[in-house]
């Protein structure tokens, strides 16, 4: 089916996911299968980017989150990782005007102070370069990991705590979520894997707990609209309970 059938098909069903997130998945693999080494994959990879910001703003997603460098990658070989923040500073360069004028708002969430200086200030750049971008907002996730953001945020309420700011007994999930990365976005409706994992690998663990899951078996590199638009279909086909039973 053509994207704009499967457009026409998302309207009518109705329901859109305010919130997905994608982990960007396979593009080793796909720079393997090319004999390729693996920085093209990536390259390849920023293509997907774009067109999954197309389409999320064309099917009138709201947050679109996407994986793009986990604190595990920082263990990678140098050549890797040194190419992957090139992309960034280019994806920055070729792509902040544009994401402006579309209305997208970038948000770069993780551990920044581990890039390095000029990483960085592309970073600051694209951020605000695109502030007040109301038509999506694009959360970045770089140098990023679930379980570091989860004891961040108890690090902070811990410290509230032993100064006498928070009682014990008023910690609560509210709380807890405004100190995280995502603090007031709601939770992702549906997450997308590429290459056919079937892991979270770290990615959003507090976040996902009522997660619509989509796995693909298309590599990222290759991943395009009408795949994000396929994934967004299968979500409206879900039964969402949030541990509850279905009423009527
Ligand atoms: C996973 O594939 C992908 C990454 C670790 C990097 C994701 C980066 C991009 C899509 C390009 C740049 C993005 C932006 C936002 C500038 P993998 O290398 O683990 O693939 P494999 O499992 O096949 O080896």
């Amino acid at each position: 089916m053509a994207s704009s059938e499967l457009l026409q098909e998302i309207c009518l069903n109705g329901q859109v996911p305010r919130h997905v997130a994608i982990i960007m998945d396979g593009n080793g693999r796909w720079a393997k299968q090319r004999g390729l080494p693996r920085a093209a994959g990536h390259k390849r990879g920023m293509a997907a980017v774009r067109e999954s910001v197309k389409g999320a703003l064309d099917a009138g997603i709201e947050i679109l989150t996407l994986f793009a460098f986990s604190t595990e990658n920082w263990q990678r070989p140098r050549s890797e990782v040194l190419a992957l923040m090139g992309l960034l500073r280019l994806y920055v360069s070729k792509e902040t005007q544009k994401l402006r004028e579309q209305g997208c708002e970038v948000h770069v969430l993780g551990d920044l102070d581990a890039l390095d200086a000029s990483t960085k200030k592309s970073v600051e750049f694209i951020i605000s370069e695109t502030a007040g971008g109301v038509d999506l907002r694009l959360n970045l996730m770089i140098s990023y990991s679930g379980r570091e953001e989860i004891l961040a945020a108890c690090r902070q309420m811990i410290a509230r705590a032993a100064s006498g700011d928070l009682l014990p007994e008023e910690f609560n999930e509210a709380l807890f979520e405004a100190a995280l990365f995502t603090a007031g976005l709601p939770d992702p409706d549906l997450l997308i894997r590429t290459s056919d994992e079937f892991r979270l690998s770290n990615f959003m663990l507090w976040q996902v707990a009522y997660t619509e899951l989509h796995v693909t078996s298309v590599l990222w590199p290759d991943f395009s609209r009408e795949d994000l638009f396929r994934a967004v279909l299968d979500y409206q086909e879900r039964d969402r309970r949030f541990g509850r039973v279905t009423v009527g």
